[in-house]
């Protein structure tokens, strides 16, 4: 795919949510995962980038919904540019423009969403091929999870592997996931920090990277089978054993909120009353609750009444990031 004008190209990449998490890397300088994770890419939450070289700038810019971003956010990006500068051969500046539909680092995967579009938009601004394995393995370099926002459907991400892969399309599976925004407050403390943390002082760590490949395959098989009461409670063992890690650290790392703990609640009740419904939550206070086609529009009921949700995003699953100039 190519450029519309020299230089400039605007990309799309949808985030997406860990049914089987990755927490903790094998290599920090090369940032790869310390175990492998699934995703289902997420159709009501993306973000478009448009990125633009320019041989007339001092350095690169990022604007984030309108408003300059500088700092460690800035540096992220630049560090991808540099990777993407030193492929093409030219060394020009750029002007970063980001757009999310969803609120930014409040824990909702914005940073996976960002940096896959990023990666595909500074590829093909610079007239480079853009194989969604190119723009996957770019996007790891800046952020893991980021990898798993290049495909759309169901995507892995192996321990220690520089791309992401798809695993099964949207069709094989249909889920819709529920995506419960609890506050709008940006989170306190950003995922690499907390890994990094968390790996050094939790001493649950060793036992988290020796048993995620386990859940990770109970997950992976269950959604091959199409057996969604296989894979719900795993999905719920995933995020919970993640978490005990990071309660586990010196000092624990608590992401999880009071409103947290009533919607998790809120989601165990409905499944007591017959609803397939199960939850699963990240580096942040949000609650997504992963249910199927037929219940979503009443589980959406369910959740949005709650005093504790400020709104739900339903999501049913995403396509790969692409080009749309
Ligand atoms: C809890 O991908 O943000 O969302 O690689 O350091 O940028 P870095 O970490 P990041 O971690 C995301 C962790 C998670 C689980 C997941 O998405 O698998």
């Amino acid at each position: 795919m190519t450029a519309s004008k020299p230089g400039f190209a605007t990309a799309v990449a949808h985030a997406n949510i860990a049914l089987a998490k990755y927490w903790g890397k094998q290599d920090s300088a090369l940032n790869l995962p310390a175990v492998p994770s699934l995703s289902m890419t997420l159709s009501g939450l993306h973000t478009q980038t448009s990125v633009h070289f320019d041989s007339g700038l001092a350095a690169d810019q990022l604007l984030i919904n309108g408003q300059e971003r500088q700092g460690r956010e800035l540096q992220r990006v630049s560090k991808l540019l540099a990777t993407v500068r030193s492929e093409w051969g030219e060394s020009p500046f750029a002007t970063v423009e980001s757009q999310n539909n969803f609120p930014t680092a409040a824990g909702l995967a914005s940073s996976a969403s960002g940096f896959a579009a990023l990666a595909l938009a500074a590829l093909a601004a610079a007239g480079l091929k853009t194989p969604l394995g190119r723009v996957s393995a770019l996007a790891r370099a800046a952020s893991a999870s980021a990898a798993r926002s290049a495909f759309g459907g169901y995507v892995v991400l192996e321990a220690g592997a520089s791309e992401a892969v798809p695993f099964l399309p949207g069709e094989h599976f249909p889920l819709v996931m529920l995506v419960t925004v609890l506050t709008d407050q940006r989170k306190e403390v950003p995922s690499t920090q907390a890994m990094e943390h968390t790996a050094k002082s939790s001493p649950y760590y060793p036992n988290w990277v020796g048993h995620a490949p386990r859940v990770f395959a109970q997950i992976r098989d269950a959604l091959r089978a199409r057996d969604f009461t296989a894979l719900g409670p795993a999905v719920e063992h995933s995020t919970l054993a993640m978490h005990a890690t990071l309660l586990a650290a010196e000092p624990g790392i608590v992401y999880l909120q009071p409103e947290t703990l009533h919607v998790m609640k809120h989601v165990r009740q409905l499944r007591d009353q017959g609803m397939p419904i199960f939850f699963t939550m990240d580096a942040g206070p949000h609650v997504k609750a992963l249910t199927l086609p037929e219940h979503a529009a009443e589980a959406e009921r369910e959740l949005a009444r709650l005093p504790q949700v400020l709104r739900v995003i339903p999501s049913s699953v995403g396509p790969d990031a692409h080009v749309v100039n």
